[in-house]
């Protein structure tokens, strides 16, 4: 076998496919020639019906790793860039080789999404593997890829607004934290690779979900991460806020985030809104054709809830980014808003916004908070 193997692990090697069997518990095995940091390696992805496994192993470990699933596999078909060589071995055991002509184009080999993230993937970090976004050789597991991206995109955004700041310090809220696999990998990120000090508190309305983030920070020792029960609605914190971060808290949850982002006069904050039910939901305007459509009503009451929300966060004396936070194919809940303190200020609105919202007859929750807040009057 090791002859057969030598033949194929090599430049010309596009893919290998080996299935028919059972190699501890996966089925079928694929492994293709990649690039990492320059340097040429092999990738095994292993999948079990449910999920997809990643391993890296250089020319030597690949070539080993290959004999060891042919023990228990009975079939390998090898894709060279100018054949295809299937192997199979019989019950008796006798090896059988075929090969038949056929170009086979070889995949850009470079590991593309090692390259772009500030948290690579393959570093085992064993809190991450117990929320479950990780498996034990530091790969991500398949169905939290999306989830996995999308937070490594928001702490690109964390990372960027932090440039040129020099703090040492950060006290940071995540609002609407959920499983918080965002609060976890933040922590990490600004302890372990920043080597800042921080204090962060995750909150969320979900029993189970704090009473396990808690035993899960406990464990690995995060001793300034905690996690508490509550309504993001009237939370007061026993500490000046930094940093409030929420990512798709429900609906209103957001505006009450931000409300009390401004309240607190907090330096930073990045938001990622969720469903925008209540401008769809109490919505008119004179005449306005979008609105006779649901999908696009739906779209464009997403896009005045954020307007609305970065017109009074400007109000309140926020410098305001819009962006993309990732692409609309991994979720359509894409636009962050990324807000630094300038100078904080009573919240004064221009007749020509008052006007605009009138006119939709929109009475927006993150307005009505300010004023159940003391700083905003005229609602
Ligand atoms: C879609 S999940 C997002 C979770 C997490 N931030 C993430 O992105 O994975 C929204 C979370 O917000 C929480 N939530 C909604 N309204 C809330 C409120 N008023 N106070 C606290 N948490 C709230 C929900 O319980 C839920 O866990």
């Amino acid at each position: 076998m090791m002859d057969i193997i030598n033949k194929v692990v090599n430049e010309k090697l596009v893919k290998v496919i080996m299935s028919n069997g059972t190699y501890k518990e996966f089925h079928k095995v694929v492994m293709r020639p990649i690039m990492i940091k320059n340097k040429h390696m092999y990738q095994f992805e292993m999948f079990t019906k449910t999920q997809a496994f990643h391993q890296n192993v250089d020319d030597k470990q690949a070539k080993e790793l290959v004999l060891e699933i042919m023990e228990s596999m009975k079939q390998m078909d090898a894709f060279m860039i100018d054949e295809v060589k299937t192997i199979k071995r019989t019950k008796k055991g006798k090896i059988m080789e075929h090969s038949h002509k056929q170009i086979n184009k070889k995949a850009e080999v470079t590991h593309n999404r090692q390259k772009q993230y500030i948290l690579q993937e393959g570093i085992v970090i064993p809190a991450f593997v117990d929320l479950g976004i990780m498996n034990q050789d530091g790969t991500i597991i398949k169905a939290k890829y999306d989830k996995f991206k999308q937070i490594n995109r928001f702490i690109e955004m964390v990372d960027d607004v932090l440039q040129g700041e020099n703090r040492k310090h950060l006290n940071i809220i995540d609002f609407g934290c959920g499983k918080s696999y965002l609060t976890f990998i933040l922590y990490y990120y600004l302890v372990e690779i920043r080597k800042m000090s921080v204090n962060i508190v995750g909150l969320d309305l979900k029993k189970e979900v704090i009473k396990n983030c808690n035993a899960i920070k406990d464990r690995y020792g995060y001793e300034n991460l905690s996690f508490e029960l509550g309504d993001i609605h009237g939370y007061q914190p026993n500490f000046e806020v930094d940093m409030v971060i929420s990512l798709h808290a429900c609906d209103v949850a957001t505006d009450f985030a931000l409300a009390n982002a401004i309240q607190w006069k907090s330096k930073y904050i990045l938001s990622v809104p969720c469903c925008q039910k209540e401008v769809n939901r109490t919505i008119k305007e004179e005449y306005n054709p979008i609105l006779n459509y649901g999908l696009l009503k739906e779209r464009y009451s997403a896009l005045v809830t954020d307007t609305i929300r970065s017109q009074v966060l400007e109000a309140c004396g926020y410098q305001v980014q819009v962006l993309e936070f990732v692409d609309m194919m991994h979720s359509p809940k894409n636009i962050l808003l990324r807000c630094r303190l300038q100078e904080a200020k009573q919240v004064q609105l221009s007749a020509e916004f008052k006007g605009w919202l009138a006119s939709m007859h929109l009475q927006p929750t993150l307005l009505k908070e300010l004023t159940r807040m003391g700083l905003y009057e005229e609602l």
